[in-house]
């Protein structure tokens, strides 16, 4: 730790969302989301957030961090996606920003992290560009109730996860298995990310950027076609989403899948960002693709470096690189690390410790060759419903025990807790 000196107004915090940690599916008026029913396990009642809202505070309280990432449940702000909103969804939020207010801890909004009300899937969801508007709508009612409050804003979490995970492969809600079929989501969700930064500036928001998902992308071995297939997947995973909003270009490769009228977009998609939030978990490797497969591409796993809990490599130096790379190739504004975390078991946790310590040790060497990264964010507060993978995966600096919802703060709190005090 006596290594990890960053400036003394460096931002930091821990990263939730709503449909992990909340529960009270059918409370107050929520709407169904596509995560309610997807998958062999199912959320429920999460860690019991909705109810235990003031004892998880208490939590980032003692854990005295500057600031806290959480995100708002679409369905329960408009249980359908749109029109009116439900007052007493949105009186939750009231309660619970009002409480981290007063603990001294500066919010920060993510609109959207996922959870999208059943309705506008069922009209066609990311596959459609009405939902861009339905998400500008939804974003300026957060902006008008909860900007005096929330100072900075993150439109949609991980857009990539969404297109790739949700739509192309269907091991994410809403299940799809389109393939490279799945882009047009991709461009939509940022048509919605352009229209909710207008949304929420005029609604009074400071400060607004992204929660990208990056990781670089490396090549399986030195031949030309392994390098051709690493770049093919370095556009798909990071150019996609990154280039429209920082450049306002899309990368060649992606553009024969997109809209037609894509380009047309692309001024409200690039708007000027505040911040620019990416969250690390591990790098991933490309082959050339085999016969047969339908994609320039091939995944092969990362080997010869240690693993998570939940089968992650651990590559903390991934993140220098993928830092120092996104320098020279953006004009990037300030960098925060909106999420970066590790699943390991136990309330005696020295692997998640030593994740960080080195996750951070890697972030400082970035900064050190000029990148300018102004807070970073631990995935998470609490053990929460890891998505597909259910309650397995343990993420959380603080333990739940799901049976009963006590909440243990483990060893890496107490050193979380040291290392933001200094
Ligand atoms: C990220 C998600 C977050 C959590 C972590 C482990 O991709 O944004 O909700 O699942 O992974």
């Amino acid at each position: 730790m006596e290594n990890l000196i960053f400036p003394p107004d460096f931002l930091w915090g821990v990263s939730t969302s709503a449909f992990q940690i909340e529960g009270a599916p059918r409370e107050d008026g929520r709407g169904p989301s596509i995560w309610d029913d997807f998958g062999t396990e199912r959320a429920g009642e999460a860690t019991d957030h909705y109810h235990r809202y003031r004892e998880d505070v208490a939590l980032l309280a003692e854990l005295g961090v500057g600031a806290y990432r959480m995100s708002f449940a679409w369905p329960r702000i408009q249980p359908e996606g749109s029109g009116k909103p439900n007052q007493a969804g949105l009186a939750f939020y009231d309660r619970l920003l009002d409480e981290v207010c007063a603990a001294g801890i500066a919010p920060v909004g993510t609109v959207y992290h996922w959870d999208t009300p059943l309705a506008l899937e069922d009209a066609g969801g990311w596959l459609i560009r009405d939902t861009a508007q339905r998400f500008a709508e939804y974003a300026a009612i957060l902006g008008e109730r909860f900007a005096d409050r929330v100072k900075m804003w993150i439109p949609l979490n991980e857009p990539m996860v969404t297109t790739v995970y949700g739509y192309a492969v269907a091991e994410y809600a809403p299940g799809r298995t389109l393939l490279l079929d799945a882009i047009p989501t991709a461009h939509h969700q940022h048509l919605a990310h352009g229209l909710a930064v207008q949304a929420l500036r005029a609604a009074g928001a400071e400060s607004v950027g992204t929660a990208n998902h990056h990781s670089p992308v490396w090549p399986a071995s030195g031949s030309e076609a392994d390098q051709a297939a690493a770049d093919w997947l370095d556009a798909l995973l990071n150019g996609l989403f990154a280039d429209p909003v920082l450049t306002g270009r899309y990368p060649d490769e992606l553009t024969p899948y997109l809209p037609a009228t894509a380009a047309d977009d692309l001024p409200v998609i690039a708007q000027p960002l505040d911040f620019y939030g990416v969250n690390y978990y591990e790098p991933q490797c490309a082959a050339a693709p085999g016969e047969g497969n339908p994609l320039p591409f091939e995944l092969r796993p990362i080997e010869g470096f240690p693993r998570t809990s939940n089968d992650s490599p651990i590559v903390p130096d991934a993140l220098r690189e993928l830092l120092i790379r996104f320098a020279q190739r953006y004009d990037l504004p300030p960098v925060y690390i909106t999420e970066n975390g590790c699943s390991f078991d136990g309330v005696h946790d020295p692997e998640r410790i030593d994740f960080l310590t080195r996750h951070l040790a890697a972030l400082r060497a970035a900064m050190d060759a000029g990148v300018d990264v102004r807070g970073y964010f631990v995935w998470s507060l609490l053990d929460n419903f890891e998505w597909s993978k259910g309650y397995a995966p343990r993420f959380g600096l603080v333990h739940v025990d799901y049976g009963t919802q006590l909440r243990t703060p483990k060893d890496s709190f107490a050193w979380y807790r040291k290392l933001v005090s200094r």
